[in-house]
Order: C-alpha cells, then structure tokens, then sequence
C-alpha cells in the first residue's frame, strides 16, 4: 500500500476511535491499541510530512512551543451568567421573563450542569478546528488554538462544512485533577485553576499529557444555523463528534425544574466532574432577543449556585500580611481539608473586629467554607470543642514587613501601616499598577517584582518605563528574564503608555478607589494635569462619589509626595490618549441631541454591543435601556433588528434612528 494511503487509513481509524471513546464514551478497541497506531502514525509523519493531515491525531501528542498567546477579538462577546441562590431567585427569574413577553407565549428550559473550568470558543472552518479563544475579557481572548487541539474531547474536524463558532467548557475531571496533582510539581487549589494554567502553558506536550477535558454547550449564531432550541443545539454538537453533558434536560415548567436542580444538589458526588451550579436557559432560542439582556448578562438565563459546603478544621495560627493600601489582612492557617477534592490550608479571617466578635482562639476547631473564590472564609469556632490549649490571638501592634505601628482610622474597622516606604506595600502597589484591569502589562509576576525591586532596579511603578535602559544589568544579574521575555516586557510597558485614563486613575491604587469610580474620575478630570487641580466640591459632583473617596482622592493629587510621580506620568504621556479621545471638540452640538434621552438598541453593528453602549452613555449622553416603552426617545436600529421593537417603536412614536448614524 502506499504511503499516503497508510497514513489516511491510520488517521480515519484514529479519529473514529477517538470520537467513540471521547464522544460516544464507548470505545470499541483498547486503550494500547489505540496508543500502539498513535505511534505508528507519528512515526510514519516523521518520515513524510508532506503527507501529514491538517486534523491529523498526531496533533494530540502536542510538542508545539508558543511564544505568547496572541489577543484576537471574539466576533460575538462571549458574557457571563446572572446567579440564582434560592428557589425565590428561580421563581423571580422566571416572572421576570413572563413580563419581557407578550401573554400566552409558551416556553420551555433546558437545565444543563454549570461545568466549574473555563469557557473556551471554537471556530470551525470547512469541517476544521481553526482557532481555539480563551475568553479573556468576553471582548478580547487568547489563541491557544495549538493547546486545543491537543484536547482529545475536542474534534480536530467535524461533519459541517461551514464556517461556524462552538461554545462550551474546559475542566478537568475529578479523576485526571486528582492525577495532575499527584505528579505534577506544581499544587493547583482548584480544577478551574488547574485548567486555566494549563491552557497558557506554552509547551503543548505538557498540555498533552495532562488530559484536559471538554463539554460543549453554546451555537452563538444558532438562529443563523436553522437552530431554533437549545436542546436541538445540543443535538447538533452531539452529531458534530462534540462531547456532551448527558446531564442535560429540558423542563417544561418551574416547578420540574426547582425538582431536578433537586436532583442534582443531592447527587452532585456522582457527577464525574466538578459542578458548582446548574444553568438554566430558555429552550427557546427565537425568544432571546425579545427577553433581552442587560449590560453583562442574557435575561433569558441564569446559574443556579448551589449553596457553598462547610467543613471544620483546627486553627493552628494567624498571620498577618500587608496590602498596597496599607490595610493588614489575617490569614488563618488551618490543618489540612478537603473541600470538593481540594485540599485547604489557609483561609481569610477579614479583619481583627472580625476575630475579635466571632472570639475564633488560636487551636480552636473552626467551620469555613468556599464559595467560588480561592481563598476560603473562616465562618467561626465550634465553641463545643473548646480546649483550654485554645488562646486569644493578640492585636498587632507592628507592620509583619517594616515593623513600623500600625494606625487606625477613625471609622474604619482596618489597620494601616502609613510608612510610605514600607517595602511590601511598595511591591503590592506595583503589582497592582500592571494587574489585569489596571495598566495590564502581561508578564510582570509579583516574583520578578520583587526581584527587580530587591536588586534596587525599580523602586516605584514609574521606574517600570525606564526599564529599557536597564537591559544589560537585568539579563546579566541572573533574574530569570531572558533576553526574548525582557524585550517582550518592554514592549507591553511601552504599550501600555496609551492605556485609557481609568485603567491608569484604578491603577494608581487610591485608597477606596475601584474600577467605576476610576471611570467616572476619568470622564469628569479627561487627563492627569486637570486632576491635580481637583476640589473636594468638584469631586462630590461625580453621583455615588462619598465623602471618604472624595477624600482620599483629593489627598492623593495633593500629597507632594506623589507631585514627582503624577509629573513623571505627565511628562512621559502616559494615559494621555484619553484626553483628545474623549476631549470636548469631539462632542459635536449635532450629538448632543442624544444626552440624557432614553435609548433602545436592536439587532446587530459590526462594532460589538459591548463597545456600543458605552460609547452611546459616554460620548452621546444617551441612557440605554432594554425595553420599547412609551418613555423611550429612540430606537437604534442594527442588522436584523427585532421587528417587535420597531412596531413598539412606532406605536409609541419614537424617533428610529439606523446604523448609518455611526458614519
Ligand atoms: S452558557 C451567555 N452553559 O459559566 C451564555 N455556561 O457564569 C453563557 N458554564 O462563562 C454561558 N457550564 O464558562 C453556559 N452549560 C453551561 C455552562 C456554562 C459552565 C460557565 C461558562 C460561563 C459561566 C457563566
């Protein structure tokens, strides 16, 4: 036989024994058989790659070396889910869509297991895996297509020819996390953790090795498709070669559904892998633009959290670490637990009050619990285990990094090292500066933080944007920065030079001061040389502004220590697009008919919904809302509108405005 023919034969053998073991979960031949034909193909590909398939098995094995993971746009934003805490919140869920709907129309839900990994997109061309996205910030993911395709639950190619986008889930299951932790070096806390390292691993062998898993859930353009309910959606991944839950149902109406999230509440042990909710979703895909959404979420479904699980362990001690405010936070450290196969020995304690009202002693037997996020929360002591070993845990007096007395605020439960020269706070500061929402600067971990700061290279995060003059003592100093990595780290600082205004305001670190309030700040001040001129009056103008971050604001631009930083941003222009983005003369008088009136937005725009609205509220003044009513000014017309909204529209006599409005 020829070879080229050897080679077809071995891969459609492969992928069928792949697709009946992965997809089907029932494998016709063993699992050395299947490894002993994986080889003879790799083998045979060494010798002649010109006859290699593009969805070739062998692709499994992994052994490509990413670079960096590169930032693609998703075609259609990628949002999260509302939650649902009790059989109330389903209920309420339920009448609020009844009241988006016009009366009589029926529907039905599919109920799917809310998988606890990392949502993935899949974008499929003539019947290949093309590009595999993380999810990123829903607007922007990463490729870690070549990690993807080493995911064996994951068809490297299907039945349907055309160019179509898959949605769904990354995890490991119960078994290959316990297996991972066992023999890989590094301990994760938890099966999403694991997955979402795993997947920017650069090595895709290692990738490989670590047996990822994948269900598939979501069709973004499932209409497009002809595919009019979820559970059809469904059906199609399943005859695509997707993996999919064999947990899913369609419920008719609430009260089937609150009996079968019953169900799973009760036997969520046997689940294979780890679930931390179930989803909830009208069946009913036609309906969704009717029912809407909001800003973040679809109103056409919801994730049911089912309650957090409590455990008790013993105290053994606290210990205190200081933030980049300044605040001390309390750290128990507790005997080693396992809360859903992950094993705990730290948790949060919140703040000495905190302590102090639960009276938690050290060596008492406490209950905690997790709830989604990585650090667990200490609930309080079992007063009935009480020894007379237990000790109350004594106030600090002293910063645990520069020892320096630890003040409190009037007001305030928190304790606050104020010395400006405290070194971790330093570090925690500019580790803020380049975290994700802030400036975001990728590749700049807390440990090469330290290290630069330890060898007095940066001692503030202005110091970051001299960095490039600092190449030889940095490559040469043995800080673990390659030279490839350094000039990629010097081209993501230099990058973010042209971040936003609010990135740079939250980045700052003020006290009190999140991501909204460094938006409103930034929309108010437009640049850095207007904010060192702010008074508390002005600041008080912003709505939802207090008097405490009106303070700590107008301190911050105040204090002459920070005068040589806020300079420094200044003269190097950092975060100075903003200002001509978002400068007065931009806002014509023409716009200016949309401020403060109300708008609906309908059907499709080739620029994101994500980035229409915000666009609308901030430039135009416009205040978005979701549903046609006689309150309503204008209607924003896309393609494909719904045309329920353009009758209501006209029946209410507001003014219709199209696409061509953004030329
Ligand atoms: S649907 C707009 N279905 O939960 C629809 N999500 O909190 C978005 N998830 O980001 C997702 N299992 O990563 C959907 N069966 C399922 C899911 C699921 C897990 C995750 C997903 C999403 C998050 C939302």
């Amino acid at each position: 036989m020829d070879i080229k023919k050897k080679i077809n034969n071995l891969v459609e053998k492969l992928k069928k024994w792949e697709y009946e073991y992965y997809a089907l979960e029932s494998p016709t031949v063993s699992d050395s058989e299947y490894d002993l034909s994986l080889k003879e193909l790799v083998e045979l590909e060494e010798k002649n790659p010109e006859f290699r398939n593009i969805d070739s098995p062998t692709l499994r094995v992994g052994g490509f070396i990413s670079e960096k993971f590169e930032k693609v746009k998703h075609k259609i934003p990628m949002l999260s889910l509302s939650n649902a805490f009790s059989k109330e919140d389903i209920i309420k869920f339920d009448n609020d869509i009844r009241k988006e709907l016009s009366e009589n129309i029926s529907f039905s839900y599919s109920l799917e297991p809310k998988i606890d990994g990392l949502s993935i997109s899949l974008i499929y061309e003539d019947g290949f895996l093309k590009k595999a996205l993380t999810r990123g910030d829903g607007i922007e993911g990463e490729d870690v297509t070549e990690n993807v395709k080493t995911i064996k639950y994951i068809p490297l190619s299907i039945p349907f020819k055309d160019e179509i986008e898959i949605r769904g889930e990354i995890f490991f299951d119960k078994k290959s996390m316990e297996k991972v932790n066992s023999i890989s070096e590094k301990k994760f806390v938890n099966a999403r953790n694991a997955a979402a390292g795993t997947i920017r691993n650069l090595d895709s062998s290692i990738v490989a090795k670590r047996n990822l898993n994948a269900i598939m859930y979501n069709i973004p353009e499932s209409i497009e498709n002809n595919l009019f309910k979820q559970s059809d959606v469904l059906k199609w991944l399943k005859h695509n070669f997707f993996n999919v839950s064999k947990y899913n149902k369609v419920c008719e109406n609430v009260d089937q559904l609150i009996n079968e999230i019953k169900w799973f509440q009760e036997n969520r042990e046997t689940i294979p892998f780890d679930i931390d909710g179930i989803v909830i979703k009208i069946n009913e895909i036609s309906l969704y633009d009717d029912i809407g959404y909001t800003s973040k979420f679809p109103k056409w479904a919801t994730a049911y959290k089912f309650p957090p699980k409590i455990v008790s362990s013993k105290l053994i001690d606290i210990k205190t670490s200081v933030g980049r405010t300044g605040r001390i936070n309390y750290i128990a450290q507790i005997e080693k637990v396992k809360i859903d196969g992950v094993a705990i020995q730290n948790a949060t304690l919140h703040n000495f009050e905190y302590i102090q009202e639960k009276d938690i002693r050290i060596n008492d037997y406490v209950e905690l619990y997790r709830a989604g996020e990585v650090i667990p929360k200490i609930i309080g002591p079992i007063i009935s285990r009480r020894t007379n070993e237990c000790k109350k845990f004594i106030c600090p007096k002293t910063c645990p990094s520069c020892n320096s007395i630890l003040e409190k605020i009037e007001n305030e439960v928190d304790l606050y090292c104020n010395n400006k020269k405290c070194e971790r706070k330093i570090i925690e500061s500019i580790s803020h500066f380049v975290s994700r929402n802030a400036m975001d600067v990728d590749g700049l971990s807390i440990k090469i933080i330290e290290k630069l700061y330890d060898k007095n290279i940066i001692s503030s995060f202005i110091d970051l944007y001299k960095l490039e003059n600092k190449k030889e003592e940095i490559i040469s100093s043995n800080l673990l920065i390659k030279e490839k990595s350094f000039n990629n780290l010097i081209s993501q600082i230099n990058k973010s030079k042209g971040n936003s205004l609010e990135r740079l305001i939250f980045g700052l670190g003020i006290k009190h001061v999140g991501e909204v309030a460094s938006k409103a700040i930034a929309k108010k001040y437009l640049s850095l040389t207007n904010l060192k001129n702010i008074t508390i009056e002005s600041l008080l103008e912003i709505s939802d502004l207090g008097d405490k971050m009106a303070n700590a604001i107008f301190n911050y631009f105040n204090d002459c220590d920070n005068d040589e930083l806020i300079n420094s941003l200044i003269n190097m222009k950092i975060a100075n697009e903003y200002f001509s983005k978002w400068s007065s003369s931009q806002i014509s008088n023409e716009n200016e008919i949309y401020r403060n009136k109300k708008m609906v937005i309908t059907g499709s725009f080739s620029t994101s919904r994500n980035e229409i609205k915000p666009l609308l509220e901030e430039m135009y003044g416009a205040k978005i809302s979701s549903k046609v009513g006689p309150s309503v000014d204008f209607l924003l017309i896309g393609n494909n509108p719904t045309t329920k909204k353009i009758e209501e529209a006209k029946k209410y006599n507001i003014k219709i405005i199209d696409k061509e409005f953004w030329k």
